[in-house]
């Protein structure tokens, strides 16, 4: 199959990118909004960007009706975030956390999400997460206008969490223990216990 994405809806693109780019890790972030409350979602359109500065971004669309999603909203007026990683245990909670709910609802409340203290940023951390990742907005760019639109977040991540408990002997996370899952297309996770060693050349 041959696609011309000029002539092809966004809406059947999206379908595409969703199972072509797989699997994708999941941010879930956590903000709070100028009047103090928190909020929190996932975010599969999200990577590393590097270590120099320390570096990561994810891409939240804009809602149907063009308005900014909370997250974006929040990140935008505060500057600060937090992304948490999201391992096995707390995957059915970080799916709930994706619904709409109204400005003036916390999904932490709502979803009786545990919340921790941040160390360097006022959004809180998920308690339950294994590792996250304080960041600060150093960029947000628009790429288009209306709903469905894409918004690309850059953040500096100002300071690592990560639970002793998953740590290997090394001092750094072991995917063994942290138990991460990946998004596949549509409503499709992957665990990522299947795992195989290439050495690099
Ligand atoms: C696993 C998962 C990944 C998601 N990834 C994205 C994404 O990359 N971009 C996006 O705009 N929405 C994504 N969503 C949908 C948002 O989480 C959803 O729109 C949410 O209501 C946004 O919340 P907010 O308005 O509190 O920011 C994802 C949902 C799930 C369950």
């Amino acid at each position: 199959m041959e696609l011309n994405s000029a002539q092809t809806d966004a809406l059947s693109i999206y379908q595409h990118l969703i199972r072509l780019i797989v699997p994708r890790p999941i941010a879930w972030v956590s903000t709070i909004s100028t009047s103090g409350r928190t909020n929190l979602a996932p975010f599969s359109f999200f990577s590393g960007v590097g270590s120099k500065p320390p570096s990561l971004l994810f891409c939240p669309a804009n809602r149907r009706d063009g308005t900014m999603k909370d997250t974006m909203r929040n990140v935008v007026s505060q500057g600060e975030f937090v992304v948490n990683i999201v391992s096995e245990d707390v995957c059915a909670v970080m799916n709930q956390t994706a619904a709409e709910l109204p400005e003036e609802e916390s999904e932490f409340q709502t979803f009786g999400v545990a919340e921790a203290p941040s160390v360097v940023v006022r959004p809180p951390r998920v308690a339950g997460s294994p590792a996250q990742l304080e960041c600060r907005l150093m960029q947000m760019i628009r790429l288009g206008e209306g709903g469905g639109a894409a918004n690309i977040i850059i953040g500096e991540i100002v300071h690592l969490a990560i639970r002793d408990s998953v740590l290997d002997a090394r001092g750094y996370a072991d995917p063994e223990k942290m138990q991460v899952v990946g998004r596949m297309g549509g409503s499709s996770y992957c665990r990522t216990g299947d795992r195989f060693e290439l050495k690099r050349p």
